[in-house]
Protein backbone atom coordinates (compact mmCIF):
# COMPACT_ATOMS: atom_id res chain seq x y z
CA UNK A 1 0.00 0.00 0.00
CA UNK A 2 1.44 3.62 -0.76
CA UNK A 3 2.37 5.70 1.82
CA UNK A 4 -1.11 7.97 1.07
CA UNK A 5 -3.70 5.34 1.34
CA UNK A 6 -2.90 4.89 4.98
CA UNK A 7 -5.60 6.72 7.26
CA UNK A 8 -3.78 6.68 10.53
CA UNK A 9 -0.04 6.43 11.31
CA UNK A 10 0.43 4.68 14.74
CA UNK A 11 3.89 4.63 16.55
CA UNK A 12 4.70 3.31 18.93
CA UNK A 13 7.90 3.76 21.43
CA UNK A 14 9.39 0.49 22.99
CA UNK A 15 9.11 -2.97 21.11
CA UNK A 16 8.97 -4.67 24.51
CA UNK A 17 6.63 -7.43 26.14
CA UNK A 18 3.77 -4.92 25.54
CA UNK A 19 4.47 -2.45 22.79
CA UNK A 20 5.31 -5.62 20.27
CA UNK A 21 3.14 -7.92 20.66
CA UNK A 22 0.31 -4.87 20.80
CA UNK A 23 0.96 -2.85 17.81
CA UNK A 24 1.25 -5.93 15.70
CA UNK A 25 -2.28 -7.01 16.92
CA UNK A 26 -3.30 -3.56 16.17
CA UNK A 27 -1.55 -3.57 12.44
CA UNK A 28 -2.74 -7.06 11.66
CA UNK A 29 -6.38 -6.02 12.43
CA UNK A 30 -6.18 -2.92 10.96
CA UNK A 31 -4.36 -2.88 7.40
CA UNK A 32 -5.27 0.80 6.81
CA UNK A 33 -3.22 2.01 9.51
CA UNK A 34 0.62 2.07 9.43
CA UNK A 35 1.76 0.76 12.46
CA UNK A 36 5.99 1.81 13.51
CA UNK A 37 7.65 0.66 16.31
CA UNK A 38 10.60 2.17 17.42
CA UNK A 39 13.47 1.31 19.89
CA UNK A 40 16.42 2.52 21.25
CA UNK A 41 18.07 -0.94 21.31
CA UNK A 42 18.47 -1.71 17.36
CA UNK A 43 19.43 -5.77 18.25
CA UNK A 44 15.61 -6.07 19.53
CA UNK A 45 14.56 -3.99 16.25
CA UNK A 46 16.68 -6.31 14.21
CA UNK A 47 15.32 -9.05 15.88
CA UNK A 48 11.82 -8.16 15.10
CA UNK A 49 12.34 -8.07 11.68
CA UNK A 50 13.58 -11.56 11.99
CA UNK A 51 11.77 -14.62 12.83
CA UNK A 52 13.93 -14.96 15.52
CA UNK A 53 11.48 -12.39 18.04
CA UNK A 54 13.17 -11.07 20.97
CA UNK A 55 10.56 -12.69 23.18
CA UNK A 56 9.01 -15.81 23.24
CA UNK A 57 4.89 -15.89 22.71
CA UNK A 58 2.84 -18.55 21.13
CA UNK A 59 1.19 -17.39 18.21
CA UNK A 60 3.20 -13.68 17.94
CA UNK A 61 5.34 -15.26 15.28
CA UNK A 62 2.23 -15.24 12.88
CA UNK A 63 0.48 -12.00 13.63
CA UNK A 64 3.61 -10.45 13.20
CA UNK A 65 3.94 -11.86 9.84
CA UNK A 66 0.34 -11.06 8.45
CA UNK A 67 1.62 -7.68 9.11
CA UNK A 68 5.17 -6.92 8.67
CA UNK A 69 6.36 -5.42 5.63
CA UNK A 70 2.63 -4.22 4.65
CA UNK A 71 1.81 -1.79 7.49
CA UNK A 72 3.97 -2.92 10.32
CA UNK A 73 7.14 -1.80 10.47
CA UNK A 74 10.29 -1.36 12.97
CA UNK A 75 12.84 0.90 13.05
CA UNK A 76 15.59 2.78 15.38
CA UNK A 77 14.76 6.17 13.86
CA UNK A 78 12.77 8.07 16.62
CA UNK A 79 12.82 11.43 15.05
CA UNK A 80 11.72 11.05 11.32
CA UNK A 81 8.98 8.46 13.06
CA UNK A 82 7.74 11.11 15.54
CA UNK A 83 7.20 13.51 12.63
CA UNK A 84 4.94 11.50 10.65
CA UNK A 85 2.53 9.98 13.09
CA UNK A 86 -0.37 11.18 14.85
CA UNK A 87 -0.82 9.30 17.78
CA UNK A 88 1.93 7.43 19.22
CA UNK A 89 1.76 5.09 22.06
CA UNK A 90 4.10 5.57 25.24
CA UNK A 91 5.42 1.11 25.88
CA UNK A 92 8.84 1.63 27.70
CA UNK A 93 10.08 -0.15 30.83
CA UNK A 94 9.17 2.35 34.13
CA UNK A 95 10.86 -0.18 36.67
CA UNK A 96 10.65 0.36 40.53
CA UNK A 97 13.29 3.10 41.19
CA UNK A 98 16.10 2.11 42.78
CA UNK A 99 17.68 5.21 44.04
CA UNK A 100 16.92 8.34 45.97
CA UNK A 101 13.13 9.91 47.25
CA UNK A 102 10.53 6.53 46.83
CA UNK A 103 13.41 4.37 45.56
CA UNK A 104 12.46 0.64 45.94
CA UNK A 105 8.46 1.82 45.85
CA UNK A 106 7.85 4.52 43.27
CA UNK A 107 7.82 4.20 39.50
CA UNK A 108 11.24 5.16 37.77
CA UNK A 109 9.96 7.63 34.90
CA UNK A 110 13.28 8.73 33.76
CA UNK A 111 13.13 6.58 30.43
CA UNK A 112 9.08 7.94 29.94
CA UNK A 113 10.30 11.63 30.61
CA UNK A 114 13.04 11.27 27.85
CA UNK A 115 10.32 10.00 25.37
CA UNK A 116 7.63 13.23 26.21
CA UNK A 117 11.13 15.14 25.70
CA UNK A 118 11.89 13.62 22.44
CA UNK A 119 8.23 13.84 21.22
CA UNK A 120 8.17 17.57 22.06
CA UNK A 121 11.65 18.17 20.06
CA UNK A 122 10.48 16.06 17.15
CA UNK A 123 7.33 17.10 16.42
CA UNK A 124 6.20 19.46 13.81
CA UNK A 125 2.09 19.02 14.09
CA UNK A 126 -0.85 18.06 16.77
CA UNK A 127 -0.50 14.36 18.60
CA UNK A 128 -2.15 11.98 20.97
CA UNK A 129 0.37 10.53 23.29
CA UNK A 130 -1.11 7.14 24.55
CA UNK A 131 0.34 5.96 28.15
CA UNK A 132 0.83 1.98 27.36
CA UNK A 133 3.08 1.25 30.22
CA UNK A 134 1.89 1.36 33.76
CA UNK A 135 2.33 4.37 35.21
CA UNK A 136 1.64 6.20 38.61
CA UNK A 137 -1.42 8.06 38.99
CA UNK A 138 -0.57 11.27 37.62
CA UNK A 139 2.22 10.84 35.16
CA UNK A 140 -0.43 11.68 32.49
CA UNK A 141 -0.74 15.36 33.51
CA UNK A 142 3.04 15.73 34.61
CA UNK A 143 3.76 14.74 30.97
CA UNK A 144 1.23 17.16 29.61
CA UNK A 145 3.29 19.92 31.19
CA UNK A 146 6.28 18.74 29.85
CA UNK A 147 4.37 18.67 26.13
CA UNK A 148 2.92 21.98 26.24
CA UNK A 149 5.47 23.70 26.96
CA UNK A 150 7.27 24.10 23.36
CA UNK A 151 7.73 27.44 21.74
CA UNK A 152 5.77 25.38 18.17
CA UNK A 153 2.23 25.99 19.34
CA UNK A 154 2.16 22.37 19.14
CA UNK A 155 -0.64 20.76 21.19
CA UNK A 156 -1.02 17.54 22.68
CA UNK A 157 -3.59 15.41 23.78
CA UNK A 158 -2.81 12.65 26.42
CA UNK A 159 -4.42 9.43 26.60
CA UNK A 160 -4.01 6.67 29.49
CA UNK A 161 -4.65 3.38 27.62
CA UNK A 162 -3.23 0.53 30.23
CA UNK A 163 -2.65 -2.43 29.24
CA UNK A 164 -4.16 -5.88 30.89
CA UNK A 165 -2.30 -8.75 28.25
CA UNK A 166 -1.00 -11.62 30.21
CA UNK A 167 2.63 -13.01 29.51
CA UNK A 168 2.03 -16.21 27.93
CA UNK A 169 -1.71 -15.43 26.60
CA UNK A 170 -0.65 -11.91 24.83
CA UNK A 171 -2.24 -13.04 21.81
CA UNK A 172 -5.55 -14.63 22.97
CA UNK A 173 -5.68 -11.38 25.30
CA UNK A 174 -5.14 -8.85 22.91
CA UNK A 175 -7.81 -10.64 20.39
CA UNK A 176 -10.68 -11.26 22.53
CA UNK A 177 -10.01 -8.60 25.81
CA UNK A 178 -12.67 -8.52 28.85
CA UNK A 179 -12.33 -4.82 28.38
CA UNK A 180 -9.91 -2.29 26.85
CA UNK A 181 -9.45 0.82 28.86
CA UNK A 182 -9.15 4.16 27.47
CA UNK A 183 -9.27 7.71 30.02
CA UNK A 184 -8.64 10.56 28.56
CA UNK A 185 -9.21 14.63 30.03
CA UNK A 186 -13.42 15.53 29.71
CA UNK A 187 -12.35 18.46 27.72
CA UNK A 188 -13.74 18.98 23.90
CA UNK A 189 -10.06 17.71 22.51
CA UNK A 190 -9.53 15.55 25.45
CA UNK A 191 -12.78 13.36 24.11
CA UNK A 192 -11.96 13.94 20.15
CA UNK A 193 -8.53 11.90 21.18
CA UNK A 194 -10.11 9.53 23.61
CA UNK A 195 -12.73 8.36 20.56
CA UNK A 196 -9.75 8.09 17.96
CA UNK A 197 -8.03 5.79 20.36
CA UNK A 198 -11.33 4.23 20.82
CA UNK A 199 -12.36 3.92 16.80
CA UNK A 200 -8.87 1.86 16.39
CA UNK A 201 -9.68 -1.09 19.04
CA UNK A 202 -13.42 -0.68 17.75
CA UNK A 203 -11.78 -2.31 14.50
CA UNK A 204 -12.19 -6.01 16.05
CA UNK A 205 -13.53 -5.22 19.66
CA UNK A 206 -17.15 -5.58 20.53
CA UNK A 207 -18.00 -1.58 21.63
CA UNK A 208 -19.34 -2.79 24.92
CA UNK A 209 -16.15 -3.77 25.69
CA UNK A 210 -14.42 -0.58 24.93
CA UNK A 211 -14.53 1.25 28.31
CA UNK A 212 -13.95 5.06 28.74
CA UNK A 213 -13.31 6.94 32.13
CA UNK A 214 -11.46 10.14 33.01
CA UNK A 215 -7.74 10.49 33.16
CA UNK A 216 -7.10 9.52 36.37
CA UNK A 217 -9.32 6.63 36.94
CA UNK A 218 -7.62 5.00 33.67
CA UNK A 219 -4.60 5.22 35.30
CA UNK A 220 -5.45 4.23 38.73
CA UNK A 221 -7.30 1.11 37.37
CA UNK A 222 -4.27 -0.61 35.76
CA UNK A 223 -3.01 -0.91 39.42
CA UNK A 224 -5.65 -1.54 41.40
CA UNK A 225 -6.57 -4.75 38.72
CA UNK A 226 -2.66 -5.99 39.44
CA UNK A 227 -3.02 -5.22 43.20
CA UNK A 228 -6.61 -7.30 43.75
CA UNK A 229 -5.06 -9.97 41.17
CA UNK A 230 -2.22 -10.33 43.06
CA UNK A 231 -3.97 -10.20 46.62
CA UNK A 232 -5.40 -13.09 45.53
CA UNK A 233 -2.19 -15.14 44.73
CA UNK A 234 -1.30 -14.34 48.38
CA UNK A 235 -4.61 -15.05 49.83
CA UNK A 236 -4.48 -18.64 48.60
CA UNK A 237 -0.40 -18.85 49.20
CA UNK A 238 -1.40 -18.08 52.98
CA UNK A 239 -3.46 -20.45 53.45
CA UNK A 240 -1.43 -23.07 51.61
CA UNK A 241 0.73 -22.46 54.77
CA UNK A 242 -2.22 -23.46 57.23
CA UNK A 243 -3.25 -26.19 54.93
CA UNK A 244 0.30 -28.42 55.65
CA UNK A 245 -0.14 -27.51 59.30
CA UNK A 246 -3.65 -28.85 59.59
CA UNK A 247 -3.50 -31.80 56.97
CA UNK A 248 -5.99 -29.90 54.53
CA UNK A 249 -5.32 -29.75 50.81
CA UNK A 250 -5.20 -26.06 49.44
CA UNK A 251 -6.62 -27.38 46.29
CA UNK A 252 -9.48 -28.55 47.47
CA UNK A 253 -10.13 -25.51 49.35
CA UNK A 254 -9.61 -23.38 46.23
CA UNK A 255 -12.43 -25.55 44.32
CA UNK A 256 -14.61 -25.35 47.08
CA UNK A 257 -14.61 -21.73 47.88
CA UNK A 258 -14.27 -20.90 43.81
CA UNK A 259 -17.54 -22.69 43.61
CA UNK A 260 -18.64 -19.67 45.04
CA UNK A 261 -19.80 -17.25 42.04
CA UNK A 262 -18.66 -14.07 44.33
CA UNK A 263 -15.23 -15.41 44.91
CA UNK A 264 -14.98 -17.26 41.51
CA UNK A 265 -12.30 -19.89 40.69
CA UNK A 266 -9.80 -18.50 38.60
CA UNK A 267 -6.14 -17.18 39.98
CA UNK A 268 -6.01 -19.33 43.15
CA UNK A 269 -3.56 -21.56 42.29
CA UNK A 270 -1.12 -21.41 45.41
CA UNK A 271 2.45 -21.52 44.32
CA UNK A 272 5.92 -20.49 45.01
CA UNK A 273 5.04 -16.57 44.75
CA UNK A 274 3.72 -14.64 41.77
CA UNK A 275 6.72 -12.91 39.93
CA UNK A 276 6.23 -10.90 36.94
CA UNK A 277 7.30 -7.30 35.79
CA UNK A 278 4.01 -6.05 36.89
CA UNK A 279 2.73 -7.33 40.25
CA UNK A 280 5.54 -5.94 42.36
CA UNK A 281 5.98 -3.37 41.12
CA UNK A 282 2.43 -1.97 40.86
CA UNK A 283 1.50 -2.63 44.03
CA UNK A 284 4.40 -0.67 45.73
CA UNK A 285 3.31 2.54 43.55
CA UNK A 286 -0.05 1.85 45.01
CA UNK A 287 1.74 1.60 48.33
CA UNK A 288 3.72 4.66 47.47
CA UNK A 289 0.73 6.54 46.06
CA UNK A 290 -1.24 5.95 49.53
CA UNK A 291 1.95 6.86 51.51
CA UNK A 292 2.36 10.10 49.50
CA UNK A 293 -1.33 11.14 50.27
CA UNK A 294 -1.00 9.69 53.93
CA UNK A 295 -2.82 6.86 53.81
CA UNK A 296 -0.71 4.49 55.95
CA UNK A 297 -3.10 2.15 56.78
CA UNK A 298 -4.31 1.57 53.22
CA UNK A 299 -0.31 1.70 52.44
CA UNK A 300 0.24 -1.10 55.05
CA UNK A 301 -3.23 -3.51 54.17
CA UNK A 302 -1.27 -3.22 50.36
CA UNK A 303 2.09 -3.79 51.35
CA UNK A 304 1.05 -6.76 52.89
CA UNK A 305 0.38 -8.11 49.83
CA UNK A 306 4.10 -7.96 48.83
CA UNK A 307 5.37 -9.73 52.27
CA UNK A 308 2.82 -12.61 52.06
CA UNK A 309 4.77 -13.25 48.64
CA UNK A 310 8.03 -12.95 49.92
CA UNK A 311 7.11 -15.24 52.75
CA UNK A 312 5.98 -17.81 50.28
CA UNK A 313 9.26 -18.06 48.37
CA UNK A 314 11.21 -18.02 51.87
CA UNK A 315 9.05 -21.12 52.69
CA UNK A 316 9.52 -22.63 49.59
CA UNK A 317 13.10 -22.51 50.59
CA UNK A 318 12.89 -23.51 54.01
CA UNK A 319 10.98 -26.56 53.29
CA UNK A 320 14.08 -27.70 50.75
CA UNK A 321 16.06 -26.86 53.49
CA UNK A 322 14.56 -28.83 56.33
CA UNK A 323 13.88 -31.81 54.27
CA UNK A 324 17.03 -32.13 53.41
CA UNK A 325 18.42 -32.85 56.33
CA UNK A 326 19.30 -29.04 57.58
CA UNK A 327 21.96 -28.58 54.82
CA UNK A 328 22.24 -28.51 50.54
CA UNK A 329 25.97 -27.60 50.75
CA UNK A 330 27.35 -29.11 48.09
CA UNK A 331 23.85 -31.28 47.11
CA UNK A 332 22.76 -31.03 43.30
CA UNK A 333 19.45 -29.54 43.08
CA UNK A 334 17.77 -29.01 39.80
CA UNK A 335 15.52 -26.64 38.92
CA UNK A 336 12.45 -26.98 36.66
CA UNK A 337 11.75 -23.70 35.13
CA UNK A 338 12.88 -20.50 35.48
CA UNK A 339 10.60 -18.39 33.71
CA UNK A 340 8.06 -16.52 36.03
CA UNK A 341 5.47 -18.53 34.59
CA UNK A 342 4.45 -20.87 31.65
CA UNK A 343 4.77 -19.96 28.00
CA UNK A 344 7.00 -16.96 28.42
CA UNK A 345 10.52 -16.75 28.08
CA UNK A 346 10.54 -13.44 30.80
CA UNK A 347 12.25 -14.17 34.23
CA UNK A 348 11.39 -10.27 35.80
CA UNK A 349 10.58 -10.87 39.13
CA UNK A 350 10.59 -14.80 38.78
CA UNK A 351 10.16 -16.76 42.20
CA UNK A 352 12.99 -19.29 40.40
CA UNK A 353 15.67 -16.10 40.84
CA UNK A 354 14.66 -15.52 44.46
CA UNK A 355 15.34 -19.51 45.11
CA UNK A 356 18.38 -19.56 42.98
CA UNK A 357 19.71 -17.12 45.07
CA UNK A 358 18.97 -18.74 48.46
CA UNK A 359 20.35 -21.77 47.38
CA UNK A 360 24.01 -20.72 46.24
CA UNK A 361 24.16 -18.83 49.50
CA UNK A 362 23.69 -22.05 51.13
CA UNK A 363 26.91 -23.38 48.18
CA UNK A 364 24.50 -25.99 46.80
CA UNK A 365 24.78 -26.81 43.34
CA UNK A 366 22.24 -25.35 41.60
CA UNK A 367 21.06 -26.60 37.83
CA UNK A 368 18.52 -24.53 35.96
CA UNK A 369 16.56 -25.94 33.21
CA UNK A 370 14.04 -24.01 31.28
CA UNK A 371 12.51 -24.09 27.61
CA UNK A 372 12.85 -21.13 26.80
CA UNK A 373 14.47 -18.72 29.56
CA UNK A 374 17.84 -19.94 29.96
CA UNK A 375 18.84 -16.53 28.07
CA UNK A 376 17.66 -14.44 30.56
CA UNK A 377 18.80 -17.10 33.35
CA UNK A 378 22.11 -16.36 32.27
CA UNK A 379 22.28 -12.53 32.54
CA UNK A 380 19.98 -12.44 35.47
CA UNK A 381 22.72 -14.64 37.22
CA UNK A 382 25.38 -13.09 35.61
CA UNK A 383 27.72 -12.69 38.70
CA UNK A 384 27.10 -16.66 39.60
CA UNK A 385 27.70 -17.90 36.24
CA UNK A 386 30.74 -20.06 37.07
CA UNK A 387 29.14 -21.63 40.05
CA UNK A 388 25.45 -22.61 38.14
CA UNK A 389 24.69 -24.96 35.55
CA UNK A 390 22.45 -24.21 32.82
CA UNK A 391 20.85 -27.60 31.22
CA UNK A 392 17.78 -27.33 28.86
CA UNK A 393 16.99 -30.71 29.04
CA UNK A 394 15.56 -31.98 32.22
CA UNK A 395 16.78 -35.51 32.34
CA UNK A 396 20.74 -34.38 32.22
CA UNK A 397 19.26 -31.58 34.81
CA UNK A 398 18.26 -34.25 36.86
CA UNK A 399 20.59 -36.38 36.43
CA UNK A 400 22.67 -37.14 39.86
CA UNK A 401 20.91 -34.40 41.63
CA UNK A 402 19.76 -34.78 45.30
CA UNK A 403 16.29 -32.77 44.87
CA UNK A 404 14.08 -31.25 41.85
CA UNK A 405 12.28 -28.40 42.89
CA UNK A 406 9.67 -27.37 40.02
CA UNK A 407 9.52 -23.50 39.42
CA UNK A 408 7.31 -22.98 36.51
CA UNK A 409 4.15 -24.77 35.43
CA UNK A 410 5.62 -25.74 31.93
CA UNK A 411 3.24 -28.54 30.39
CA UNK A 412 6.53 -31.10 29.32
CA UNK A 413 7.33 -31.12 33.33
CA UNK A 414 3.67 -33.01 33.70
CA UNK A 415 4.80 -35.64 30.85
CA UNK A 416 8.53 -36.42 32.25
CA UNK A 417 9.27 -39.73 32.86
CA UNK A 418 9.79 -39.35 36.76
CA UNK A 419 10.73 -43.35 36.75
CA UNK A 420 13.50 -42.94 34.81
CA UNK A 421 14.80 -39.55 36.27
CA UNK A 422 14.27 -41.16 39.89
CA UNK A 423 16.38 -44.06 39.36
CA UNK A 424 19.36 -41.80 37.98
CA UNK A 425 19.19 -39.30 40.95
CA UNK A 426 20.65 -39.52 44.59
CA UNK A 427 18.63 -41.38 46.89
CA UNK A 428 16.50 -40.57 48.88
CA UNK A 429 15.62 -38.47 46.34
CA UNK A 430 12.85 -34.96 47.08
CA UNK A 431 10.69 -33.30 43.87
CA UNK A 432 9.06 -29.83 45.72
CA UNK A 433 6.60 -29.31 43.43
CA UNK A 434 6.07 -25.35 43.54
CA UNK A 435 3.27 -25.52 41.22
CA UNK A 436 1.50 -28.28 42.29
CA UNK A 437 1.80 -30.22 38.72
CA UNK A 438 2.93 -33.16 39.28
CA UNK A 439 1.16 -36.12 39.97
CA UNK A 440 2.18 -36.73 43.56
CA UNK A 441 0.89 -40.30 44.55
CA UNK A 442 2.37 -41.40 41.55
CA UNK A 443 5.25 -40.00 42.23
CA UNK A 444 5.52 -41.35 46.01
CA UNK A 445 4.74 -44.69 44.51
CA UNK A 446 8.09 -44.29 42.56
CA UNK A 447 9.75 -43.39 45.63
CA UNK A 448 10.57 -39.61 46.23
CA UNK A 449 9.69 -37.77 49.03
CA UNK A 450 7.05 -35.42 47.83
CA UNK A 451 6.46 -31.89 48.97
CA UNK A 452 3.92 -29.92 47.20
CA UNK A 453 2.90 -26.89 47.65
CA UNK A 454 -0.44 -26.69 50.59
CA UNK A 455 -0.99 -30.01 50.83
CA UNK A 456 0.62 -33.26 53.09
CA UNK A 457 3.92 -33.78 52.77
CA UNK A 458 4.31 -37.43 51.18
CA UNK A 459 7.45 -38.96 53.28
CA UNK A 460 8.91 -42.56 53.04
CA UNK A 461 10.59 -42.04 56.48
CA UNK A 462 8.95 -39.80 59.34
CA UNK A 463 10.22 -36.26 59.53
CA UNK A 464 11.89 -34.48 62.11
C1 LIG B 1 -0.27 -9.69 34.94
C2 LIG B 1 -1.77 -9.45 34.77
O1 LIG B 1 -2.46 -10.70 34.77
C3 LIG B 1 -2.04 -8.69 33.48
O2 LIG B 1 -3.41 -8.37 33.38
C4 LIG B 1 -1.21 -7.42 33.46
O3 LIG B 1 -1.37 -6.72 32.23
C5 LIG B 1 0.26 -7.72 33.68
O4 LIG B 1 0.44 -8.47 34.90
P1 LIG B 1 1.47 -11.43 33.93
O5 LIG B 1 2.44 -10.82 34.89
O6 LIG B 1 1.89 -11.60 32.51
O7 LIG B 1 0.14 -10.56 33.89
O8 LIG B 1 1.07 -12.87 34.45
P2 LIG B 1 -0.09 -13.51 35.36
O9 LIG B 1 -0.73 -14.59 34.59
O10 LIG B 1 -0.98 -12.50 35.94
O11 LIG B 1 0.77 -14.22 36.51
C6 LIG B 1 1.55 -13.46 37.42
C7 LIG B 1 2.23 -14.36 38.40
O12 LIG B 1 1.29 -14.96 39.29
C8 LIG B 1 2.99 -15.54 37.76
O13 LIG B 1 4.21 -15.73 38.43
C9 LIG B 1 2.05 -16.72 37.96
O14 LIG B 1 2.71 -17.95 37.95
C10 LIG B 1 1.46 -16.37 39.32
N1 LIG B 1 0.14 -16.99 39.57
C11 LIG B 1 -0.92 -16.70 38.76
C12 LIG B 1 -0.02 -17.85 40.67
O15 LIG B 1 0.94 -18.10 41.41
N2 LIG B 1 -1.26 -18.39 40.91
C13 LIG B 1 -2.34 -18.12 40.12
O16 LIG B 1 -3.43 -18.64 40.41
C14 LIG B 1 -2.17 -17.26 39.01
P1 LIG C 1 7.29 -3.91 28.93
O1 LIG C 1 7.16 -5.26 29.60
O2 LIG C 1 6.58 -2.80 29.68
O3 LIG C 1 6.93 -3.93 27.46
P2 LIG C 1 10.13 -3.99 28.23
O4 LIG C 1 11.31 -3.72 29.10
O5 LIG C 1 9.90 -5.36 27.67
O6 LIG C 1 8.85 -3.48 29.04
O7 LIG C 1 10.17 -3.00 26.99
C1 LIG C 1 10.43 -1.63 27.07
C2 LIG C 1 11.27 -1.22 25.85
O8 LIG C 1 11.38 0.20 25.81
C3 LIG C 1 12.71 -1.76 25.87
O9 LIG C 1 12.94 -2.54 24.70
C4 LIG C 1 13.59 -0.49 25.86
O10 LIG C 1 14.76 -0.65 25.07
C5 LIG C 1 12.65 0.53 25.24
N1 LIG C 1 12.97 1.93 25.55
C6 LIG C 1 13.22 2.49 26.75
N2 LIG C 1 13.43 3.82 26.61
C7 LIG C 1 13.29 4.11 25.30
C8 LIG C 1 13.37 5.33 24.51
N3 LIG C 1 13.62 6.50 25.09
N4 LIG C 1 13.17 5.24 23.17
C9 LIG C 1 12.90 4.05 22.59
N5 LIG C 1 12.80 2.88 23.27
C10 LIG C 1 12.99 2.91 24.60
Amino acid sequence: MSEEKFTKRILCIGAGYVGGPTMAMIAAKCPKYKVTVVDINEDKINAWKSDELPIYEPGLLEVVKQARGRNLFFSTELEKNIKESEIIFVSVNTPTKTFGEGAGKSADLQYWEKCARDIRGSAESDKIIVEKSTLPVKTAIAMERILSENDKGLHFDIVSNPEFLAEGTAIRDLENPDRVLIGSKETESGLKARESIVEIFANWIPRDRLITSNLMSAELSKLVANSFLAQRISSINSISALCEKVDADVSEVAFAIGKDSRIGNRFLNASVGFGGSCFKKDILNLVYLCETFGLYEVAAYWESVVKMNDYQQNRFVQTINSALFNTVTNKRIALFGFAFKANTSDTRESPAFYVTKKLMEEKAHVVISDPKALKNAKMDLKGFNDLIEYEEDPYKAAHKSHAIAVLTEWDLYRELDYEKIYKEMEKPAFIFDGRNILDHQKLFEIGFNVYPIGKPHLIHFKEV
